[in-house]
């Protein structure tokens, strides 16, 4: 079926489980084709995103990864609600259509621009690492790092949630709509249900051994032993119970109480793979404000998320590199993309060696964007071939900077969402529960997060220690890059994206064709990917990216070619607000 219309159906609950099967799943590709919705408004935002073209807007606009979820927090911008209270619509919905990505059993960061006092800044919602769990908590008993999944599934790798904390403090501090009423566009979709969408169908099928693991979830995703097949209609009323407890008593009701009590249980029982998350850790969880981290290009403030993650310095260093360089040949242009690609192995190499929480790790956070360090650093993309040997730099620093290299290991799954409302405040913010359906523990109708697999499986390399090592009630170091562009003071921007270590590379990259290539919002989240990380040059198969393959082979780059599915979320702020959502997922952007 074509996804613009299932998508359109979604929105109206009509059944579609007769004709879809599995072969029919689709989760990437672009969403073309004829849409039927009774809903004007979304039938915009699905014709835009369908035509290519950004969903224009002038009062507010929310752009996140499904259009229940849009709808939700559409509906409160509408009302005269803040950024701050759509989160609120639009999480909640996200955890239940989407419970792969994000939800009340994970963390996020929030970026938020105060239209009324002109400031940025930041709220840290990511998981902490419980109490008793020790750096070797991914090694066996030889010491020998767990295989990735095998530390993922089960109680092990589940951190304390943020989620729930950020969304109340987020309210706290810049809602102004009844807290309670932002929970019923969620409750009412759980209770009557919703129709099973293409990606978390084939997300479904294709993980159903590892969600065979889970009694809970099993019974929810795979019902009779079977996947969901698409367009089946879900409900979930574990969920809608957990979401009335947490409208009626605030987010504490996922913290103590019933819901903590099943948390608890369910990690520290998990067959065969038990963690040591306790209620002291979710009892002492708090958020932390932050201030923005923010690197210049063009004259502009590209501004995001600080330590614990790793996507604004990353992301702040790859375009710092580039500042001084002319990308004007555009996307398609081999020695545009050697120069994106090399300057994003160099911020990688930092971000291996320095990047972590710095309330554990002693950090040269500033140092690391700065513009004389960076232009120095930028000398080393002068030549025209692939650098040979790249390693991290020395910022400028008051301590030792005496750590090792890391062991990395980022795999996709997340979402992301922005939103600007009618008073001019500005809300970007990345959600995870890590891996797709996170620990594969469903509790209170919700994944549990396997966030702590984010840290480092080692805690040393030849002795030396590595920052992004676990420790007690410590946040892993994330990619997340939740993002505000400002110039001459004022937004212009909000973007982010999910996966994985690739959303510095997304971001970046979308900035980029924003900025410097002229793309509108929805072209620039469009764009062919071509991402760079830890050496090996990523080219979006399918796509004119695919290209360069020869070019960038030559240039002495290691290159393949493979999927690349990111879900940028992108808003772009001026006279007008014009709206961009992935084609790769199936999200949407909306606004009046
Ligand atoms: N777990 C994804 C991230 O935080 O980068």
């Amino acid at each position: 079926m074509n996804k613009s219309i299932f998508l359109a159906a979604m929105m109206l609950g009509a059944p579609l489980a007769a004709q879809q099967t599995a072969d029919s799943v689709q989760p990437e590709g672009a969403a073309t084709g004829v849409v039927q919705s009774l809903d004007p408004v979304v039938q915009g935002a699905l014709q835009a995103k369908a035509s290519g073209t950004p969903f224009a807007a002038k009062d507010w606009m929310v752009a996140a990864a499904n259009p229940h979820a849009v709808k939700a927090g559409a509906d409160v911008l509408a009302a005269g609600g803040t950024a701050a209270d759509a989160l609120v619509a639009v999480q909640t919905v996200l955890g239940l259509v989407e419970p792969q990505s994000s939800g009340l059993g994970g963390g996020a960061f929030l970026v938020w621009y105060d239209a009324a006092s002109g400031a940025l800044t930041t709220l840290d919602g990511r998981e902490t690492a419980p109490l008793a769990a020790t750096p070797t908590l991914f090694q066996d008993e030889n010491g020998e790092t767990l295989g990735f999944f095998d530390a993922v599934v089960g109680g092990r790798s589940v951190g304390t949630p943020g989620t729930p904390a950020l969304l109340q403090m987020a309210h706290d501090k810049w809602g102004k709509a009844d807290w309670a009423g932002l929970f019923d566009p969620a409750i009412t979709l759980a209770t009557d249900g919703f129709a099973v969408s293409p990606r978390l169908a084939g997300l479904v099928q294709s993980d159903a051994e590892r969600l065979a693991s889970d009694a809970t979830g099993a019974a929810y995703f795979l019902p009779a032993g079977a996947p969901l097949q698409i367009g089946a209609t879900l409900t979930n009323t574990a969920y809608a119970d957990s979401l009335t407890a947490m409208a009626t008593q605030g987010a504490s009701a996922i913290y103590t109480g019933e819901i903590a009590d099943a948390i608890v249980t369910a990690v520290q029982n998990a067959p065969g793979n038990p963690g040591v998350l306790s209620h002291v850790d979710l009892s002492i969880y708090q958020v932390k404000e932050r201030p923005a981290v923010c690197a210049t290009f063009r004259a502009h403030d590209v501004c995001g998320m600080g330590p614990p993650s790793s996507g604004a310095l990353t992301v702040g260093q790859i375009l710092g590199m580039l500042d001084g360089y002319d990308l004007s040949a555009g996307p398609n242009n081999a020695n545009v993309r050697r120069l994106m690609g090399d300057a994003a192995r160099l911020a990688f190499a930092d971000r291996g060696r320095y990047m972590a929480d710095s309330d554990y790790v002693p950090m040269p956070t500033a140092g690391l964007v700065d513009p004389a360090y960076l232009a120095d650093r930028a000398k080393l993309l002068g030549g025209d071939m692939a650098l040979a040997e790249v390693s991290a730099g020395s910022p400028e620093f008051d301590h030792a900077l005496n750590f090792a290299d890391d062991y990395p290991i980022d795999l996709p799954s997340t979402s992301h969402v922005s939103i600007v409302d009618s008073y001019g405040n500005v809300a970007s913010m990345t959600t995870t529960i890590e891996n797709a359906f996170g620990s594969r523990m469903m509790v209170g109708g919700f994944m549990l997060n396997n966030e702590l697999t984010d840290f480092s499986f080692r805690s040393h390399r030849d002795g030396v220690p590595v920052a992004n090592r676990l420790e007690p009630g410590k946040r892993p170091r994330s990619s997340m890059a939740p993002t505000i562009v400002m110039k001459d003071g004022a937004p212009v921007l909000a973007i982010g994206s999910p996966g994985g270590s690739r959303i510095i590379g997304y971001v970046a990259e979308a900035i980029v064709a924003h900025i410097d290539w002229g793309m509108d919002v929805q072209q620039a989240v469009s764009v062919p990917h071509m991402v760079n990380r830890f050496g090996t040059y990523d080219l979006e198969e399918g796509t004119d990216a695919a290209a360069l393959e020869g070019p960038l082979s030559a240039m002495g780059f290691e290159v393949g070619v493979r999927g690349l599915n990111s879900g940028l979320h992108a808003i772009s702020i001026g006279d007008t607000l014009l709206g961009g959502a992935d084609p790769r997922r199936e999200g949407i952007a909306l606004g009046n």
